[in-house]
């Protein structure tokens, strides 16, 4: 019962916290242009400037590069509702997944002010730290990254990017500059299935780490109006993950700067559970064991998944996830569970659209998970 405890709790003291919390700015957010756009600013005022040793940088490449152009702040400190609202207007990133990962970082990675670091804890003026981004292990950070390392593979270390998996996915970029995501997010799956003894994928982290898999071709990408879908030249996406050719030419790593590539054009509509629903559906095609959750019993290859009619109190079940839309109905009740609650109803009342597109989708109603079913995975509840 940890994680509904925990969640309670933090419903409860997030709502005592602030009585008149609002987690969007009262202001509407502005309509975006349609049609091309300039490629973004990079010079001047956000010319690229690696961070210095005090500045915060953490696991997610595009807030590190935001704050490395100074589009956040440059020593990675900001608020919660900064992060959403920079990562929409500059990347392209829709208003209902600024929510939900603004509504993690709010309840398990802010301070009462909403202040958070991208990277690692920081003190604070007064008493307090400021917490992070770094160290939400299986509450948003997560296992099966694209690039950054299990938390138990790499001692804690789930921030960097590990060469080994950055190149994979480098080499999944066709001569269209076209990343092949969904064979790369199976990868990092079964990697961790057969390497990670305490590998764990629960309902959450494996929407997450899902998630980010598309966020590389569906928002990482440039977008000109002559590739509508999306295209990395080879250092394009070398730079946005932080990497840079050494004295041999290879690429290799340099922690923390990550850069938005010369010429980048910002998708021009905001990616949406919309752009992302048929993608999370093409891997249930490829690859249903990546849309089930579970995880490794304390040695690698042992992954047991849940049973999902426990899970789901009978909505879903193995044979009916994969039909009709249950299954982007599935991953999107689960961000909305997984948003605490004071949180995520402002939260959803402004984004809006997850709810309305559980409606419209016409999904069965998801009361809540069967968290015990976590209980029994060593990874679950294992503090790195
Ligand atoms: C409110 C804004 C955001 C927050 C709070 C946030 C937070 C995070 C966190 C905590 C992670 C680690 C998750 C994991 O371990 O799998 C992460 C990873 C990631 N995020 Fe973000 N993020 C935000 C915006 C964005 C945007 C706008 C993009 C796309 C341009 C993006 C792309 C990614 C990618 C690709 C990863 C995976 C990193 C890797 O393993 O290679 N994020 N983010
Ligand atoms: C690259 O992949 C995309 C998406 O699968 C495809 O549309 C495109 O034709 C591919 N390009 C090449 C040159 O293979
Ligand atoms: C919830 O999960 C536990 C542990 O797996 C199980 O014993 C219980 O029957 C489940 N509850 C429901 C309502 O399915």
């Amino acid at each position: 019962m940890k994680s509904t405890l925990l969640l309670s709790f933090l419903s409860i003291s997030l709502a005592s916290a602030f009585p008149s919390f609002k987690f969007i700015p009262e202001k509407s957010i502005p309509a975006l242009p349609t049609g091309e756009l300039s490629p973004i600013d990079v010079s001047g005022s956000h010319a690229f400037r690696p961070p210095s040793v005090q500045d915060q940088r953490g696991p997610c490449p595009a807030l590190n590069a935001l704050a490395n152009h100074g589009y956040l702040p440059r020593n990675g400190i900001a608020r919660v509702d900064e992060l959403l609202e920079v990562s929409r207007a500059v990347l392209g990133f829709g208003i209902d997944f600024g929510c939900v990962a603004g509504s993690l970082t709010a309840a398990y990675a802010s301070d009462e002010g909403l202040m958070t670091s991208i990277g690692g804890p920081v003190r604070g003026s007064f008493t307090f730290c400021v917490p992070r981004l770094s160290g939400t292990h299986n509450q948003f950070e997560s296992d099966s990254s694209p690039t950054r390392g299990d938390s138990y593979l790499y001692h804690g270390d789930n921030y960097q990017a590990q060469e080994p998996y950055f190149e994979s996915l480098a080499a999944k970029r066709n001569a269209s500059g076209v990343i092949d995501f969904i064979s790369h997010r199976i990868e990092r799956y079964d990697d961790s299935v057969s390497k990670n003894p305490y590998f764990f994928y629960g309902p959450i982290d494996m929407v997450i780490s899902t998630l980010v898999h598309l966020f590389i071709q569906g928002i990482m990408a440039s977008f000109p109006a002559s590739h509508p879908g999306g295209f990395f030249t080879a250092d394009g996406l070398q730079t946005f993950f932080g990497f840079y050719p050494d004295t041999s030419g290879q690429p290799s790593y340099r922690p923390g700067y990550e850069r938005i590539p010369d010429d980048w054009y910002r998708r021009p509509t905001d990616y949406t559970h919309v752009d992302a629903a048929p993608h999370l559906e093409a891997l249930g095609m490829a690859a249903p064991r990546t849309m089930i959750p579970g995880g490794n019993m304390g040695t690698v290859n042992s992954f047991e998944p849940m049973d999902l009619t426990a899970l789901t109190g009978g909505v879903y079940t193995e044979d009916t996830l994969f039909q009709g839309k249950n299954l982007r109905c599935f991953c999107f009740q689960v961000m909305q569970l997984a948003t605490p609650e004071q949180v995520g109803a402002a939260a959803f009342l402004a984004g809006g659209s997850i709810a309305d597109a559980l409606e419209e989708w016409m999904c069965p109603e998801l009361k809540g998970l069967n968290e015990t079913m976590y209980e029994k995975y060593p990874g679950y509840k294992k503090v790195y």
